[in-house]
């Protein structure tokens, strides 16, 4: 049997993204385990699936910190401590030093829903709304330092249909959401997708 990556998840709040994954890798045949899950926030409601299923996870306030720089020491020391070998980040709000994002750059994740690049940053479901687009959906892709951006590693798309509030396309999207992490996941777990910068 093939080793699988090890896999650490981080989380700000409901924490679907990082279920979705972490019921892809109960699958005897998937290529990663998910090792640890870290949040910023004690109360991010994913905390507690990752408990009731048995995962390690660890909690940290970045407002317990000095700098972004120190914060930043603390997870990595988290992560090695679990031997994460990937990252996926699945609605982790807070942004990266620059050096935590340089170390970890071709073995980091982001899922944002939208196509990228259009639509970064907040809210991009009411960016797709407000810009009258006929189609949104969602990506993984790679980090790097910029925020929401970093190659490509899925899309999904879905249409926008006529009296979408955003929260109806947000629904709509994050369907697709669940199903492109886990891919791109065993996709870079398997070496299928390799980053180029
Ligand atoms: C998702 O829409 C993800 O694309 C974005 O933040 C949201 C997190 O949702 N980065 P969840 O915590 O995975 O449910």
């Amino acid at each position: 049997m093939t080793t699988k990556k090890r896999v650490a998840i981080l989380i700000s709040g409901r924490g679907s993204n990082m279920t979705a994954l972490v019921e892809a890798a109960r699958d005897l045949s998937y290529p990663a385990e998910i090792v640890g899950v870290f949040s910023n926030r004690a109360d991010a409601p994913g905390l507690q699936y990752a408990w009731l299923a048995g995962i390690p996870t660890a909690v940290r306030s970045h407002k317990d910190f000095a700098s972004r720089e120190v914060f930043d020491a603390e997870i990595q020391s988290i992560l090695d401590g679990w031997g994460a070998e990937i990252v996926c980040l699945a609605g982790f709000m807070r942004i990266f030093s620059t050096g935590f994002a340089q170390h970890w750059t071709s073995r980091m994740l982001n899922i944002h829903p939208s196509l990228l690049p259009l639509y970064r940053g907040l809210k991009p479901q009411q960016q797709a709304l407000d810009a009258g687009a006929t189609e949104s959906g969602c990506t993984v892709h790679w980090v790097i330092p910029e925020l929401d951006d970093g190659p490509t590693i899925i899309q999904r798309r879905v249409p926008v249909l006529a009296g979408d509030t955003a929260e109806a396309l947000a629904a709509r999207i994050l369907i697709e959401e669940h199903k492109a992490y886990p891919e791109a996941l065993r996709l870079v777990a398997t070496g299928a997708a390799i980053f180029h910068a």
